[in-house]
């Protein structure tokens, strides 16, 4: 298996990889909102095996409000494995994978909301630990994450900042 830049190619696949793996429209959306909006960096990665793509990640831009200036950040979301591939390690191949090649970038740190359980296992660490609160009070403190990339500054702290299309879609925190 290995981690690639998605194509244009890729597009109608992933489509489907991100519908079967979260069971409904609301996140597929999401991705196609996020690809024409401003958050889309093209920072799409694909797990191909055999020809066969059996899941996608996407990091799209966000902000922090820090205390001197507003810094870009990245964010992770949505990510996805076929369900007759989960839980043989693609996931994390592909988290892992396709963060290695986020690390000339510019951004201090990447964001997600998560399972700790399955996150913390893969190097991610409680964002609030690091002087963040979440875009919203409805994201458990334990499921806001982050990791550091090379242009980390400790001066950075403050608010994550989410792009318009997260809160268009209702794709932020949980909901009873
Ligand atoms: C979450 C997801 C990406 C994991 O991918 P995967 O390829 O199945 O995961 P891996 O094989 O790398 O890791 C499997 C391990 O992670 C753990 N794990 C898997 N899904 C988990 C979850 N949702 N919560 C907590 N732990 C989880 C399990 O302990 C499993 O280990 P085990 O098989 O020894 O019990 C995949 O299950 C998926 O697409 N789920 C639906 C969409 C989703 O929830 N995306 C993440 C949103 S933040």
């Amino acid at each position: 298996m290995r981690v690639r830049p998605e194509t244009s190619a890729d597009v109608p696949v992933v489509h489907e990889v991100v519908e079967a793996a979260f069971g409904g429209a609301q996140v597929p959306r999401l991705l196609d909102a996020l690809r024409t909006s401003v958050a889309w960096l093209g920072l799409s990665f694909v797990a191909e095996q055999d020809g066969e793509i059996l899941g996608h990640v996407s990091y799209t831009r966000a902000w922090v409000d820090a205390p001197d200036r507003v810094v870009e950040v990245l964010v992770l979301s949505p990510l996805s494995v076929r369900p007759d591939h989960q839980r043989h390690g693609v996931g994390t191949t592909l988290v892992h994978d396709s963060l290695a090649l986020l690390q000339g970038r510019d951004e201090p740190l990447v964001f997600l909301e998560g399972d700790p359980g399955y996150y913390r296992r893969l190097g991610w660490h409680p964002a609030s630990d690091w002087g963040f609160t979440a875009p919203s009070v409805r994201i458990p403190e334990a499921a806001f994450q982050a990791v550091r990339l090379p242009s980390y500054d400790e001066a950075v702290t403050g608010a994550l900042v989410y792009p318009d299309v997260f809160w268009r879609h209702d794709c932020v925190g949980l909901r009873p």
